[in-house]
Protein backbone atom coordinates (compact mmCIF):
# COMPACT_ATOMS: atom_id res chain seq x y z
CA UNK A 1 0.00 0.00 0.00
CA UNK A 2 1.41 3.27 -0.90
CA UNK A 3 1.03 5.49 2.05
CA UNK A 4 1.51 9.44 1.65
CA UNK A 5 3.05 9.77 5.21
CA UNK A 6 4.03 13.49 6.83
CA UNK A 7 0.03 14.92 7.31
CA UNK A 8 -0.24 16.85 10.16
CA UNK A 9 -2.62 15.81 12.68
CA UNK A 10 -3.97 16.82 16.00
CA UNK A 11 -4.04 14.41 18.71
CA UNK A 12 -6.25 15.44 22.11
CA UNK A 13 -6.07 13.37 24.82
CA UNK A 14 -8.29 13.66 27.73
CA UNK A 15 -6.62 14.29 31.47
CA UNK A 16 -7.25 11.19 33.12
CA UNK A 17 -4.46 8.60 33.54
CA UNK A 18 -5.53 5.91 31.65
CA UNK A 19 -7.05 8.02 28.63
CA UNK A 20 -3.86 9.55 28.48
CA UNK A 21 -1.03 7.01 28.27
CA UNK A 22 -3.63 4.77 25.51
CA UNK A 23 -3.39 7.53 23.15
CA UNK A 24 -0.23 8.76 24.12
CA UNK A 25 0.92 5.36 22.87
CA UNK A 26 -0.88 5.26 20.09
CA UNK A 27 0.44 8.41 19.34
CA UNK A 28 3.88 6.84 19.42
CA UNK A 29 2.71 4.22 17.14
CA UNK A 30 1.49 7.10 14.59
CA UNK A 31 4.88 9.41 14.88
CA UNK A 32 6.46 6.52 14.39
CA UNK A 33 4.70 5.62 10.77
CA UNK A 34 5.59 9.25 9.70
CA UNK A 35 2.51 11.65 10.48
CA UNK A 36 3.45 15.06 11.64
CA UNK A 37 1.66 15.59 15.11
CA UNK A 38 0.64 18.31 17.43
CA UNK A 39 -0.56 17.26 20.99
CA UNK A 40 -2.85 19.55 23.02
CA UNK A 41 -2.33 19.43 26.63
CA UNK A 42 -3.00 21.88 29.51
CA UNK A 43 0.18 23.40 31.22
CA UNK A 44 0.14 20.39 34.35
CA UNK A 45 0.01 18.03 31.57
CA UNK A 46 2.93 18.62 29.46
CA UNK A 47 4.85 16.49 31.83
CA UNK A 48 3.59 13.13 30.96
CA UNK A 49 4.92 13.60 27.52
CA UNK A 50 8.57 13.46 28.33
CA UNK A 51 9.39 10.45 27.04
CA UNK A 52 7.30 10.96 23.94
CA UNK A 53 8.60 14.25 23.24
CA UNK A 54 12.12 13.21 23.31
CA UNK A 55 11.52 10.12 21.42
CA UNK A 56 10.15 12.01 18.24
CA UNK A 57 11.48 15.72 18.46
CA UNK A 58 10.99 16.46 15.09
CA UNK A 59 7.60 14.93 14.49
CA UNK A 60 5.40 15.56 17.83
CA UNK A 61 5.20 19.29 19.08
CA UNK A 62 2.71 20.31 21.56
CA UNK A 63 -0.27 23.02 21.99
CA UNK A 64 -0.68 24.36 25.22
CA UNK A 65 -3.79 25.61 26.50
CA UNK A 66 -4.51 27.11 29.78
CA UNK A 67 -7.87 24.37 31.42
CA UNK A 68 -10.98 26.91 31.74
CA UNK A 69 -11.90 27.43 34.48
CA UNK A 70 -14.86 25.29 36.06
CA UNK A 71 -16.89 25.92 39.92
CA UNK A 72 -15.74 21.82 40.66
CA UNK A 73 -12.35 21.91 39.44
CA UNK A 74 -9.90 23.77 41.87
CA UNK A 75 -7.55 25.83 40.04
CA UNK A 76 -3.86 23.58 39.66
CA UNK A 77 -5.48 20.87 39.12
CA UNK A 78 -6.05 19.72 35.61
CA UNK A 79 -6.10 15.48 36.03
CA UNK A 80 -9.06 13.75 36.55
CA UNK A 81 -6.80 11.62 38.92
CA UNK A 82 -6.82 14.47 41.44
CA UNK A 83 -10.90 15.02 41.58
CA UNK A 84 -13.51 13.07 43.44
CA UNK A 85 -15.44 10.56 41.96
CA UNK A 86 -17.71 12.35 39.20
CA UNK A 87 -15.01 15.20 38.98
CA UNK A 88 -14.73 13.59 35.29
CA UNK A 89 -17.67 15.10 33.93
CA UNK A 90 -16.77 18.64 34.95
CA UNK A 91 -13.54 18.20 33.36
CA UNK A 92 -14.87 17.43 30.29
CA UNK A 93 -17.49 20.09 30.42
CA UNK A 94 -14.19 22.35 30.83
CA UNK A 95 -12.70 21.48 28.44
CA UNK A 96 -15.67 23.08 25.94
CA UNK A 97 -14.84 25.59 26.85
CA UNK A 98 -11.48 25.28 24.70
CA UNK A 99 -13.22 25.57 21.16
CA UNK A 100 -12.21 28.99 20.66
CA UNK A 101 -8.72 28.98 21.56
CA UNK A 102 -8.17 25.95 19.37
CA UNK A 103 -9.73 27.03 16.71
CA UNK A 104 -7.94 30.33 16.46
CA UNK A 105 -5.14 28.12 16.74
CA UNK A 106 -6.09 26.45 13.35
CA UNK A 107 -6.52 29.85 12.00
CA UNK A 108 -3.27 30.71 12.63
CA UNK A 109 -1.33 27.70 12.03
CA UNK A 110 0.36 27.62 7.90
CA UNK A 111 0.16 24.25 8.41
CA UNK A 112 -2.54 23.37 10.21
CA UNK A 113 -3.69 19.48 11.04
CA UNK A 114 -5.77 17.46 8.58
CA UNK A 115 -8.04 15.79 10.97
CA UNK A 116 -8.43 15.84 14.64
CA UNK A 117 -7.70 12.51 16.52
CA UNK A 118 -9.68 13.04 20.34
CA UNK A 119 -10.59 10.96 23.56
CA UNK A 120 -14.38 9.94 23.13
CA UNK A 121 -15.00 12.02 26.05
CA UNK A 122 -14.05 15.51 24.04
CA UNK A 123 -17.06 14.60 21.60
CA UNK A 124 -17.62 18.26 21.04
CA UNK A 125 -14.31 18.96 18.85
CA UNK A 126 -16.31 16.76 16.32
CA UNK A 127 -17.97 20.46 15.86
CA UNK A 128 -14.83 22.01 15.55
CA UNK A 129 -13.46 19.64 12.83
CA UNK A 130 -17.10 19.88 10.65
CA UNK A 131 -16.52 23.80 11.28
CA UNK A 132 -13.08 23.36 10.29
CA UNK A 133 -13.94 20.97 7.15
CA UNK A 134 -11.29 18.40 8.16
CA UNK A 135 -12.19 14.86 9.49
CA UNK A 136 -12.48 13.99 13.22
CA UNK A 137 -11.54 10.66 14.68
CA UNK A 138 -12.69 9.19 17.91
CA UNK A 139 -10.49 7.55 20.05
CA UNK A 140 -12.04 4.81 22.54
CA UNK A 141 -9.78 4.28 25.43
CA UNK A 142 -12.49 1.01 26.20
CA UNK A 143 -12.66 -1.99 23.72
CA UNK A 144 -15.72 -2.58 21.07
CA UNK A 145 -18.11 -4.16 23.33
CA UNK A 146 -18.35 -1.16 26.20
CA UNK A 147 -18.60 1.18 23.21
CA UNK A 148 -21.45 -0.38 21.51
CA UNK A 149 -22.92 -0.51 25.35
CA UNK A 150 -22.64 3.64 25.47
CA UNK A 151 -23.58 4.16 21.59
CA UNK A 152 -26.95 1.87 22.54
CA UNK A 153 -27.81 3.88 25.29
CA UNK A 154 -27.65 7.26 23.73
CA UNK A 155 -28.50 6.05 20.25
CA UNK A 156 -32.18 4.34 21.49
CA UNK A 157 -32.07 5.65 24.98
CA UNK A 158 -33.61 3.00 27.22
CA UNK A 159 -35.79 4.06 30.27
CA UNK A 160 -36.47 2.78 33.65
CA UNK A 161 -40.18 1.90 34.32
CA UNK A 162 -39.84 2.67 37.88
CA UNK A 163 -37.71 5.44 38.73
CA UNK A 164 -37.03 4.67 42.07
CA UNK A 165 -35.58 0.77 40.91
CA UNK A 166 -31.88 0.77 40.56
CA UNK A 167 -32.40 -2.88 40.08
CA UNK A 168 -34.81 -3.26 36.90
CA UNK A 169 -32.83 -4.73 34.50
CA UNK A 170 -32.52 -2.46 31.09
CA UNK A 171 -32.03 -4.53 27.83
CA UNK A 172 -29.98 -3.53 25.02
CA UNK A 173 -31.33 -5.80 22.36
CA UNK A 174 -29.70 -4.51 18.98
CA UNK A 175 -26.17 -5.56 20.57
CA UNK A 176 -24.76 -9.15 19.90
CA UNK A 177 -25.78 -11.70 22.46
CA UNK A 178 -28.02 -9.06 23.71
CA UNK A 179 -26.94 -7.83 26.61
CA UNK A 180 -28.83 -7.08 30.10
CA UNK A 181 -27.70 -4.60 33.14
CA UNK A 182 -29.53 -3.48 35.73
CA UNK A 183 -29.98 0.34 35.98
CA UNK A 184 -27.38 1.14 38.52
CA UNK A 185 -24.74 -0.68 36.29
CA UNK A 186 -24.67 1.71 33.04
CA UNK A 187 -23.04 4.98 32.89
CA UNK A 188 -23.09 7.59 35.18
CA UNK A 189 -23.62 10.08 32.40
CA UNK A 190 -26.32 8.33 31.13
CA UNK A 191 -27.81 7.84 34.71
CA UNK A 192 -27.63 11.04 35.68
CA UNK A 193 -28.51 13.15 31.91
CA UNK A 194 -31.07 15.55 32.94
CA UNK A 195 -32.98 16.64 29.91
CA UNK A 196 -32.43 20.36 29.15
CA UNK A 197 -29.69 20.79 31.45
CA UNK A 198 -27.18 22.11 29.92
CA UNK A 199 -23.96 20.10 31.12
CA UNK A 200 -26.05 17.25 30.62
CA UNK A 201 -26.76 18.21 26.84
CA UNK A 202 -23.56 19.22 26.46
CA UNK A 203 -22.38 15.37 27.45
CA UNK A 204 -25.01 13.78 25.58
CA UNK A 205 -23.98 15.82 22.32
CA UNK A 206 -20.32 15.09 22.75
CA UNK A 207 -20.69 11.46 23.08
CA UNK A 208 -23.61 11.04 20.48
CA UNK A 209 -21.11 13.15 17.93
CA UNK A 210 -18.73 10.00 18.40
CA UNK A 211 -21.06 8.04 16.79
CA UNK A 212 -20.87 10.46 13.57
CA UNK A 213 -16.96 10.51 13.71
CA UNK A 214 -15.43 9.87 10.04
CA UNK A 215 -13.46 7.35 12.28
CA UNK A 216 -13.50 5.44 15.33
CA UNK A 217 -9.99 3.55 16.66
CA UNK A 218 -10.34 0.63 19.71
CA UNK A 219 -8.36 -0.46 21.85
CA UNK A 220 -8.84 -3.81 21.19
CA UNK A 221 -8.07 -6.64 18.38
CA UNK A 222 -10.79 -8.68 16.53
CA UNK A 223 -9.48 -11.93 18.27
CA UNK A 224 -10.82 -11.03 21.19
CA UNK A 225 -14.17 -8.76 20.19
CA UNK A 226 -14.81 -9.62 16.67
CA UNK A 227 -18.63 -9.58 16.81
CA UNK A 228 -18.46 -6.39 18.63
CA UNK A 229 -16.25 -4.59 16.37
CA UNK A 230 -18.73 -5.95 13.43
CA UNK A 231 -21.63 -4.82 15.84
CA UNK A 232 -19.78 -1.49 15.74
CA UNK A 233 -18.99 -0.82 12.07
CA UNK A 234 -23.00 -1.82 11.26
CA UNK A 235 -24.15 0.80 13.83
CA UNK A 236 -22.04 3.29 12.18
CA UNK A 237 -22.53 2.28 8.63
CA UNK A 238 -19.30 1.85 6.97
CA UNK A 239 -15.67 0.34 7.97
CA UNK A 240 -13.51 2.65 9.53
CA UNK A 241 -13.57 1.41 13.11
CA UNK A 242 -9.70 0.53 13.34
CA UNK A 243 -9.38 -2.08 16.06
CA UNK A 244 -5.34 -1.42 16.44
CA UNK A 245 -4.84 -2.82 19.99
CA UNK A 246 -3.67 -3.82 22.53
CA UNK A 247 -2.07 -0.78 22.67
CA UNK A 248 0.89 -1.22 25.13
CA UNK A 249 3.47 0.92 26.30
CA UNK A 250 6.55 0.90 23.39
CA UNK A 251 10.00 0.08 24.75
CA UNK A 252 11.42 -1.30 28.50
CA UNK A 253 8.67 -2.48 30.57
CA UNK A 254 10.44 -1.96 33.42
CA UNK A 255 10.76 1.79 33.34
CA UNK A 256 7.25 2.43 30.71
CA UNK A 257 4.20 4.11 32.08
CA UNK A 258 3.84 6.95 34.54
CA UNK A 259 7.53 8.18 34.81
CA UNK A 260 8.82 5.98 38.07
CA UNK A 261 10.46 2.25 37.86
CA UNK A 262 9.70 -0.76 39.40
CA UNK A 263 11.74 -0.78 42.11
CA UNK A 264 14.78 -3.84 42.29
CA UNK A 265 13.35 -5.18 45.50
CA UNK A 266 10.24 -5.99 43.72
CA UNK A 267 11.67 -7.65 41.10
CA UNK A 268 13.71 -9.82 43.02
CA UNK A 269 11.16 -10.58 45.75
CA UNK A 270 9.23 -11.42 42.15
CA UNK A 271 12.62 -13.97 40.97
CA UNK A 272 11.89 -15.67 44.29
CA UNK A 273 8.45 -17.09 43.47
CA UNK A 274 7.35 -19.43 41.17
CA UNK A 275 5.54 -19.48 38.66
CA UNK A 276 1.83 -18.35 38.16
CA UNK A 277 1.47 -18.04 42.22
CA UNK A 278 1.86 -14.49 43.10
CA UNK A 279 -1.46 -12.56 43.05
CA UNK A 280 -1.83 -8.39 41.82
CA UNK A 281 -4.27 -6.69 43.31
CA UNK A 282 -5.20 -2.88 41.60
CA UNK A 283 -7.87 -1.24 41.35
CA UNK A 284 -6.84 1.25 38.82
CA UNK A 285 -5.53 5.46 39.00
CA UNK A 286 -8.81 6.38 39.65
CA UNK A 287 -10.67 4.13 42.36
CA UNK A 288 -9.79 4.95 46.02
CA UNK A 289 -11.56 2.27 48.43
CA UNK A 290 -12.99 2.59 51.63
CA UNK A 291 -11.51 1.50 54.97
CA UNK A 292 -14.18 -1.28 54.85
CA UNK A 293 -13.23 -2.70 51.73
CA UNK A 294 -10.00 -2.57 52.69
CA UNK A 295 -10.38 -4.44 55.25
CA UNK A 296 -12.47 -7.51 53.51
CA UNK A 297 -9.11 -7.47 50.92
CA UNK A 298 -6.69 -7.64 53.59
CA UNK A 299 -8.41 -10.75 55.54
CA UNK A 300 -8.68 -12.30 52.19
CA UNK A 301 -5.41 -11.88 51.58
CA UNK A 302 -4.16 -13.13 55.17
CA UNK A 303 -6.77 -15.89 55.03
CA UNK A 304 -5.76 -17.48 51.94
CA UNK A 305 -2.07 -17.66 52.53
CA UNK A 306 -1.33 -16.89 48.93
CA UNK A 307 1.87 -14.58 47.92
CA UNK A 308 0.56 -11.09 46.37
CA UNK A 309 1.36 -7.50 45.35
CA UNK A 310 -1.35 -4.92 46.27
CA UNK A 311 -0.94 -1.37 44.53
CA UNK A 312 -3.00 0.74 47.19
CA UNK A 313 -3.84 4.17 45.92
CA UNK A 314 -3.72 7.23 48.50
CA UNK A 315 -7.07 9.47 48.88
CA UNK A 316 -7.54 12.18 46.97
CA UNK A 317 -9.13 15.97 47.05
CA UNK A 318 -12.66 15.20 48.05
CA UNK A 319 -11.88 12.05 50.02
CA UNK A 320 -12.24 12.34 54.03
CA UNK A 321 -8.33 10.81 54.29
CA UNK A 322 -9.11 8.67 57.19
CA UNK A 323 -12.10 6.53 55.95
CA UNK A 324 -10.16 5.61 52.74
CA UNK A 325 -7.03 3.38 51.92
CA UNK A 326 -6.45 2.55 55.24
CA UNK A 327 -4.14 -0.88 55.43
CA UNK A 328 -5.06 -2.35 58.66
CA UNK A 329 -3.27 -1.90 61.54
CA UNK A 330 -0.40 -4.77 61.95
CA UNK A 331 -1.09 -6.06 58.09
CA UNK A 332 2.14 -5.45 56.62
CA UNK A 333 4.10 -7.35 59.74
CA UNK A 334 1.93 -10.33 59.42
CA UNK A 335 2.54 -11.00 56.00
CA UNK A 336 6.46 -10.19 55.68
CA UNK A 337 7.58 -12.24 53.41
CA UNK A 338 4.97 -13.35 51.07
CA UNK A 339 3.03 -10.44 50.15
CA UNK A 340 4.08 -6.46 49.54
CA UNK A 341 1.65 -2.99 49.68
CA UNK A 342 2.66 -0.25 47.20
CA UNK A 343 1.62 2.36 48.13
CA UNK A 344 0.93 5.27 44.88
CA UNK A 345 1.58 4.62 41.37
CA UNK A 346 2.49 1.13 40.58
CA UNK A 347 4.43 -0.15 37.46
CA UNK A 348 1.54 -2.65 36.69
CA UNK A 349 2.91 -3.63 32.56
CA UNK A 350 6.07 -4.94 34.69
CA UNK A 351 4.37 -6.80 37.52
CA UNK A 352 1.72 -7.83 35.61
CA UNK A 353 4.32 -9.24 32.65
CA UNK A 354 6.50 -11.36 35.52
CA UNK A 355 5.92 -15.03 35.01
CA UNK A 356 5.55 -15.40 38.97
CA UNK A 357 2.56 -13.34 38.81
CA UNK A 358 -0.47 -15.30 37.77
CA UNK A 359 -3.49 -13.45 38.95
CA UNK A 360 -4.60 -9.85 38.37
CA UNK A 361 -7.70 -8.75 40.87
CA UNK A 362 -9.22 -5.70 38.97
CA UNK A 363 -11.32 -2.91 38.53
CA UNK A 364 -11.71 -3.82 35.03
CA UNK A 365 -10.80 -0.63 33.70
CA UNK A 366 -9.80 -1.24 30.21
CA UNK A 367 -6.04 -1.21 29.62
CA UNK A 368 -5.72 -3.25 33.00
CA UNK A 369 -7.88 -5.92 30.74
CA UNK A 370 -5.50 -5.13 27.88
CA UNK A 371 -2.73 -5.62 29.96
CA UNK A 372 -4.04 -8.76 31.61
CA UNK A 373 -4.86 -10.42 28.48
CA UNK A 374 -1.58 -9.52 27.10
CA UNK A 375 0.35 -10.49 30.29
CA UNK A 376 -1.23 -13.80 30.64
CA UNK A 377 -2.96 -13.60 33.43
CA UNK A 378 -6.26 -15.04 35.31
CA UNK A 379 -8.77 -12.08 36.14
CA UNK A 380 -10.45 -11.58 38.99
CA UNK A 381 -13.26 -9.08 38.38
CA UNK A 382 -14.14 -6.36 40.78
CA UNK A 383 -15.57 -3.55 38.90
CA UNK A 384 -15.75 -0.28 40.95
CA UNK A 385 -17.69 2.34 39.43
CA UNK A 386 -20.60 1.66 37.59
CA UNK A 387 -18.99 1.75 33.60
CA UNK A 388 -16.68 -0.99 34.54
CA UNK A 389 -19.12 -3.79 34.39
CA UNK A 390 -19.58 -3.93 31.01
CA UNK A 391 -15.66 -4.36 30.37
CA UNK A 392 -15.66 -7.22 32.70
CA UNK A 393 -18.63 -8.71 30.57
CA UNK A 394 -16.00 -9.20 28.29
CA UNK A 395 -14.05 -11.29 30.35
CA UNK A 396 -16.46 -13.26 31.57
CA UNK A 397 -17.94 -14.09 28.36
CA UNK A 398 -14.49 -15.11 27.04
CA UNK A 399 -13.96 -17.31 29.89
CA UNK A 400 -11.16 -15.22 30.95
CA UNK A 401 -12.19 -13.69 34.36
CA UNK A 402 -13.96 -14.90 37.40
CA UNK A 403 -16.64 -12.71 38.81
CA UNK A 404 -15.80 -11.62 42.36
CA UNK A 405 -17.83 -8.51 43.48
CA UNK A 406 -19.31 -5.46 41.98
CA UNK A 407 -19.29 -2.13 43.35
CA UNK A 408 -18.24 0.31 46.58
CA UNK A 409 -21.32 -0.87 48.01
CA UNK A 410 -21.40 -4.27 48.49
CA UNK A 411 -19.17 -5.69 51.01
CA UNK A 412 -18.21 -9.32 50.22
CA UNK A 413 -17.21 -12.30 52.39
CA UNK A 414 -13.47 -12.18 53.37
CA UNK A 415 -13.91 -15.91 53.23
CA UNK A 416 -14.76 -15.89 49.95
CA UNK A 417 -12.22 -13.44 48.58
CA UNK A 418 -9.62 -16.18 50.16
CA UNK A 419 -10.84 -18.82 48.93
CA UNK A 420 -11.16 -17.55 45.28
CA UNK A 421 -7.59 -16.42 45.88
CA UNK A 422 -6.38 -19.79 46.35
CA UNK A 423 -8.60 -21.44 43.68
CA UNK A 424 -7.59 -18.99 41.29
CA UNK A 425 -3.27 -20.01 42.07
CA UNK A 426 -5.05 -23.71 42.14
CA UNK A 427 -5.25 -26.59 39.47
CA UNK A 428 -9.29 -25.63 39.79
CA UNK A 429 -8.50 -22.40 36.96
CA UNK A 430 -7.08 -24.91 34.31
CA UNK A 431 -9.83 -23.46 32.21
CA UNK A 432 -9.16 -20.17 32.60
CA UNK A 433 -5.24 -20.34 32.33
CA UNK A 434 -5.95 -22.00 29.07
CA UNK A 435 -7.93 -19.29 27.54
CA UNK A 436 -5.52 -16.87 29.53
CA UNK A 437 -3.04 -18.32 27.06
CA UNK A 438 -4.58 -18.64 24.11
CA UNK A 439 -5.41 -14.96 24.46
CA UNK A 440 -2.21 -13.77 25.22
CA UNK A 441 -1.03 -15.46 21.93
CA UNK A 442 -3.75 -13.98 20.05
CA UNK A 443 -3.35 -10.37 21.44
CA UNK A 444 0.88 -10.68 20.83
CA UNK A 445 0.13 -11.93 16.55
CA UNK A 446 -2.53 -9.25 16.58
CA UNK A 447 0.26 -6.50 16.92
CA UNK A 448 2.99 -8.52 15.33
CA UNK A 449 4.69 -8.57 12.06
CA UNK A 450 1.49 -9.30 9.85
CA UNK A 451 -1.01 -9.41 12.67
CA UNK A 452 -4.56 -7.89 12.44
CA UNK A 453 -4.33 -4.97 14.82
CA UNK A 454 -0.57 -4.16 12.99
CA UNK A 455 -2.78 -4.04 9.84
CA UNK A 456 -5.42 -2.33 11.05
CA UNK A 457 -2.91 0.70 12.67
CA UNK A 458 -1.76 0.63 8.98
CA UNK A 459 -5.11 1.56 8.06
CA UNK A 460 -5.65 4.21 9.75
CA UNK A 461 -2.40 5.44 8.85
CA UNK A 462 -3.29 5.51 5.39
CA UNK A 463 -6.65 6.69 6.30
CA UNK A 464 -5.49 9.82 8.49
CA UNK A 465 -2.16 10.71 5.53
CA UNK A 466 -4.75 12.29 2.68
C1 LIG B 1 15.04 -1.82 31.33
O1 LIG B 1 15.29 -0.96 32.42
C2 LIG B 1 15.82 -1.62 33.57
C3 LIG B 1 15.87 -0.62 34.71
O2 LIG B 1 16.42 0.60 34.30
C4 LIG B 1 17.17 -2.22 33.22
O3 LIG B 1 17.69 -2.90 34.33
C5 LIG B 1 16.99 -3.18 32.06
O4 LIG B 1 18.24 -3.69 31.67
C6 LIG B 1 16.31 -2.51 30.88
N1 LIG B 1 16.01 -3.51 29.85
C7 LIG B 1 16.21 -3.29 28.58
C8 LIG B 1 15.82 -4.41 27.65
O5 LIG B 1 16.67 -2.25 28.14
C1 LIG C 1 -5.94 -21.44 51.43
O1 LIG C 1 -4.89 -22.40 51.31
C2 LIG C 1 -4.07 -22.52 52.46
C3 LIG C 1 -2.99 -23.56 52.20
O2 LIG C 1 -2.31 -23.27 51.04
C4 LIG C 1 -4.86 -22.91 53.68
O3 LIG C 1 -4.04 -22.89 54.82
C5 LIG C 1 -6.01 -21.93 53.86
O4 LIG C 1 -6.83 -22.35 54.91
C6 LIG C 1 -6.83 -21.80 52.60
N1 LIG C 1 -7.84 -20.80 52.82
C7 LIG C 1 -9.11 -20.92 52.43
C8 LIG C 1 -10.03 -19.83 52.82
O5 LIG C 1 -9.50 -21.86 51.79
C1 LIG D 1 -14.39 0.37 30.62
O1 LIG D 1 -13.41 0.89 31.47
C2 LIG D 1 -12.95 2.19 31.12
C3 LIG D 1 -11.89 2.58 32.10
O2 LIG D 1 -10.74 1.98 31.74
C4 LIG D 1 -14.05 3.19 31.16
O3 LIG D 1 -13.58 4.47 30.76
C5 LIG D 1 -15.13 2.73 30.25
O4 LIG D 1 -16.21 3.61 30.35
C6 LIG D 1 -15.57 1.30 30.58
N1 LIG D 1 -16.53 0.81 29.62
C7 LIG D 1 -17.82 1.02 29.73
C8 LIG D 1 -18.79 0.59 28.73
O5 LIG D 1 -18.27 1.53 30.66
C1 LIG E 1 4.46 -11.59 6.86
O1 LIG E 1 4.06 -11.67 5.52
C2 LIG E 1 5.15 -11.68 4.61
C3 LIG E 1 4.56 -11.63 3.21
O2 LIG E 1 3.52 -12.54 3.06
C4 LIG E 1 6.01 -12.90 4.86
O3 LIG E 1 7.11 -12.91 3.98
C5 LIG E 1 6.49 -12.89 6.31
O4 LIG E 1 7.22 -14.07 6.60
C6 LIG E 1 5.33 -12.77 7.26
N1 LIG E 1 5.83 -12.63 8.62
C7 LIG E 1 5.37 -13.34 9.63
C8 LIG E 1 5.97 -13.06 10.98
O5 LIG E 1 4.48 -14.16 9.53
Amino acid sequence: MAITTGSHILVFPYPAQGHMLALLDLTHELATRGLVITILVTPKNVLSLTTLLSAHPKTITTLVLPLPSHPAIPSGVENTKDLPGDGFKAMMVALGDLYNPVLDWFHNNPNPPVAIVSDMFLGWTYHLASQLDIRHYTFSVTGAFSLSVIFSLWRYQPKRRDQENENEMILLPKIPNSPEYPWWKLSIIYRSYVQGDPASEFLKDGLCNNMASWGIIVNSFTELEQVYVDHLKEEVGHDRVFAVGPILPAGNKTTERGGSSLSNNVLSWLDTCEENTVVYICFGSQAVLTNELMEVIAMGLEKSHVRFIWAVKEPTVGHVAKKYSKIPDGFEDRVAGRGLVLRGWAPQVAILGHASVGVFLTHCGWNSIMEGVEAEVIMLTWPMTADQHMNATVLHELQLGIKFSAGMEIIPDPDELAKLFNKSVSQETQVERKRAKEFSTAAKEAIGENGSSRKELDRLVANLSY
